[in-house]
């Protein structure tokens, strides 16, 4: 009998981590004669949405640029609002992270926060630990720099104690010391709004990241947007500074 099931097509794998600045929000209000925060809150719905589409795309690791060191330069009300839509977040989207199996993780320098927020914070990481679906880092009060100089002081110190020899220090040593300490490297950074910058965002884990930036605000951003990144992204020749096959 003949087989009329044609030969599935093997899809490329998709990319294992996804890293994303979500840029944009005010403009996108601003369009709309809306407030800065308006924006933030449809960036909070976009955030629901891309978080499903990576889970059903198979991507094992999403990171999201929630609000960096420097944004704590932005006007105190601001601010206010943007802590707010972490802790809605946090509260109401737990459950459901939790049931569909993602790990989330965070970075940055959270424990300055609100007592309130560091609670949520520990608390979903401390439930999700052992989730093996997707992993979801979420970065507040994150700064590269900051990392890297806390990294730097550490490995210092254990030098200075003898706990650890200069020549000992290599990439794996480094990493470690790292906020994302066991987490893969981006394979693809993502940044909406037409911005081309990395804006202190995973700078020592970029080096071999592809570098792709949308014209979309980051409200607009959906899961056809992602899909839309990651076929670009099959396009792309790593070469991890080899020639080309
Ligand atoms: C940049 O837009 C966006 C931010 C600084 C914050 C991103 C936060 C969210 C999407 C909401 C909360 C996050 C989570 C994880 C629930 P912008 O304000 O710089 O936009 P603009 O450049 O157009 O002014």
């Amino acid at each position: 009998m003949v087989n009329n099931l044609s030969p599935k097509t093997a899809s490329p794998p998709p990319p294992r981590h996804i890293a994303i600045i979500m840029d944009g929000n005010g403009r996108w209000a601003k369009a709309r004669g809306l407030p800065r925060v308006a924006g933030h809150q449809r960036g909070a719905d976009a955030v629901r949405g891309v978080v499903e589409a990576c889970q059903d795309l198979g991507i094992s690791y999403l990171t999201l640029y929630a609000f960096s060191s420097e944004n704590w330069k932005r006007p105190p009300a601001e601010v206010d609002d943007l802590m707010g839509l972490l802790r809605v977040y946090l509260r109401r989207e737990l459950r459901e992270l939790h049931r569909s199996g993602v790990r989330v993780r965070f970075i940055g320098n959270w424990s300055v926060l609100a007592k309130d927020i560091v609670d949520l914070i520990e608390d979903a990481e401390r439930t999700t630990r052992h989730n093996t679906g997707l992993t979801l880092i979420i970065a507040v009060n994150y700064g590269s720099h900051n990392e890297i100089l806390g990294a730097v002081r550490r490995i210092a110190e254990q030098v200075g104690t003898g706990r650890l020899k200069v020549e000992d220090i290599d990439d794996a040593v480094f990493a470690h010391h790292l906020n994302t300490d066991g987490i893969p490297d981006p394979d693809l950074i993502v940044r909406t709004s037409g911005e081309k910058r990395l804006s202190n965002f995973l700078l020592w884990q970029a080096a071999y990241a592809e570098l792709l930036f949308t014209d979309l605000l980051w409200p607009d951003f959906n899961r056809q947007s992602l899909e839309e990144v990651v076929d670009e992204f099959h396009r792309r020749d790593r070469r991890y500074g080899a020639t080309s096959g």
